[in-house]
């Protein structure tokens, strides 16, 4: 079974186990691991690390696709064994450990890492850890559920270690698309016209004499964690269906629409979903995960083809799909994550780009990131890459949150922009949308005050651009008062002006 996964004689003798491959990293190496939103992760070489580092003084910098699934990014950062983190995360200890400064973090669109890495901006890579299907004859890398950074990663480490999971069927091969773009200043388009199209190989084409070792593993990546469409997220589907429904009516859509793309969490999911109930046909991703309703779409006959870097989905749908796997293979595409969200080939293909913000303000500025201006979520992850160059660029968001509503989403002004006013078109909340085409600052905050804020909170922001206007600009503001919401939250515990203390 082993020595199938292993078709490269000069490899047979590099098995070795993960608490030795994790011994070869010393401080402050650099580290670049396979794993994108969950799929495709180190699954013993890390871990066997947090272990190590649990008893030794000894961190590194761990550069990744995006986030890692288990518990490996939490057991990292509670045995210190990072001393910086890129380009993304999702988790709480992880989360933890940045806010508090004990590791640094750099939040970077998924897109620019790899080209970071590639022209010498970033710190040469010591090891790259890359998780295998298989090992082909040529000794090159059959991926798994993800591409991510992992091509670049081994054209750039010193040294590989390929971590071969026995959970992934041999069928896998052919799902993915690996191109490297040329280096600066000759540099050729990237040549994807439509979602289908394939430019590059099908295997991680490696240098053998840089792999140091071989560990298997045979864990299945942690699946998505999915919510059932609850009132709100409901609510904003149809908003968006029913505004999908118009343009195809003006004439500035067809049924097909644009590919989509679709952040991850539970509002991207729930408007994919509600795609299956419409009068859509035809549809295709553009996307850089597939999550469960990309699949659903593919079995109701509604999608035609999804492209992406990832599939992350649930334990059932991760069953199903390797059930009727056939039904998917020709319908699929990973790609490496500067291809997935290279904003050439986003802007030919005029996607439409649904993300989710934290906040966003009466002006159409968008926060992904930061809570109350100052600690980190998660990371802008491929949102800007996707927001700054769609065709359509919409976000979503609920207008509160807490209890008695304590939290407005919709703001004076944002406590941290990851998305200007120039990159948003539409706002989606429970409450309608503001499609802010063509709207100057001031139009756009009528809108989005009367669309999209929550009722409980309409009257305040509506007195806050009313006095701001007195003033004059063209973006009026309180300066004064731009964050009043948000420090009369950490105050009083709600963002209301009836428990307001006295400023
Ligand atoms: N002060 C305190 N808490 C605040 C706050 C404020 N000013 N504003 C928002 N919050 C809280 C909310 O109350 C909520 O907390 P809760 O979970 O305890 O209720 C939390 O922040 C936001 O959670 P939620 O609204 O449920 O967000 P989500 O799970 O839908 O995720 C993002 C939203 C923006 C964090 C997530 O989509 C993300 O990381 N996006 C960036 C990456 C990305 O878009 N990638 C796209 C390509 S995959």
């Amino acid at each position: 079974m082993n020595s199938d996964r292993i078709r490269f004689q000069n490899y047979k003798d590099k098995v070795i186990s993960a608490h030795q491959a994790a011994g070869f990293f010393k401080d402050k190496m650099v580290i670049g691991s396979s794993g994108f939103t969950k799929a495709g992760d180190s699954k013993a070489v890390l871990p066997a690390f947090a272990l190590r580092a649990e008893h030794e003084n000894i961190g590194i910098t761990l550069i990744t696709g995006a986030s890692l699934g288990h518990t490996t990014d939490a057991d990292l950062a509670r045995s210190n064994a990072l001393y910086k983190r890129m380009p993304f995360q999702v988790d709480p200890v992880m989360r933890g450990k940045i806010n508090s400064g004990d590791i640094l973090f750099i939040d970077q669109h998924l897109s620019e890492t790899a080209e970071l890495l590639e022209n010498k901006h970033l710190p040469k890579l010591d090891f790259a850890i890359i998780e295998a299907a298989y090992i082909d004859e040529n000794g090159n890398i059959i991926p798994t559920t993800s591409v991510g950074n992992s091509a670049t990663f081994a054209h750039l480490a010193d040294q590989i270690i390929i971590e071969i999971n026995t959970s992934i069927p041999f069928e896998f091969k052919g799902i993915h698309d690996i191109f490297i773009p040329d280096a600066y200043p000759h540099r050729n388009p990237i040549h994807i016209t439509t979602s289908d199209e394939r430019i590059g190989s099908d295997v991680i084409a490696i240098n053998p004499e840089k792999v140091v070792g071989i560990v298997f593993t045979e864990i299945p990546d942690s699946p998505a964690q999915t919510a059932a469409p609850d009132v709100k997220t409901t609510a904003i589907a149809n908003h968006l269906l029913a505004f999908f429904e118009k343009e195809i009516q003006s004439g500035r859509l067809t049924n097909s629409l644009m590919p989509l793309q679709a952040g991850i969490g539970k509002v991207a999911n729930a408007v994919m979903s509600g795609l299956a109930k419409g009068n859509f046909e035809n549809l295709v991703m553009y996307s850089e995960v597939l999550q469960d309703s990309t699949f659903e779409l593919i079995d109701t006959g509604k999608m035609t083809f999804a492209s992406a870097s990832s599939i992350t989905v649930s334990e059932d749908c991760y069953k199903h799909i390797l059930k009727h796997f056939d039904n998917y293979k020709d319908k699929i595409i990973l790609r490496p994550q500067n291809i997935s969200n290279a904003a050439e080939v986003i802007r030919r293909l005029g996607i439409i780009a649904i993300n989710t913000a934290i906040e966003f303000d009466i002006y159409g500025n968008v926060n992904s990131t930061h809570i109350s201006g100052t600690k980190m979520m998660n990371g802008i992850g491929g949102s800007g890459d996707f927001a700054r160059n769609a065709y359509l660029s919409i976000f979503v968001t609920q207008s509160s949150s807490k209890e008695f509503n304590a939290i407005s989403h919709v703001l004076p002004m944002v406590s941290h922009v990851d998305h200007t006013e120039h990159d948003v078109d539409i706002l989606v909340t429970e409450q309608g949308l503001a499609d802010l085409r063509g709207l100057a600052p001031r139009e756009r905050a009528r809108v989005i005050i009367q669309n999209c804020a929550h009722p409980e909170y309409r009257d305040q922001l509506q007195d806050y651009f009313e006095r701001a206007c007195l003033r004059g600009g063209h973006t009026p503001h309180l300066l004064e008062e731009s964050f009043l919401f948000h420090t009369r939250y950490t105050e009083t515990g709600s963002m209301k002006q009836n428990c307001l203390v006295t400023y």
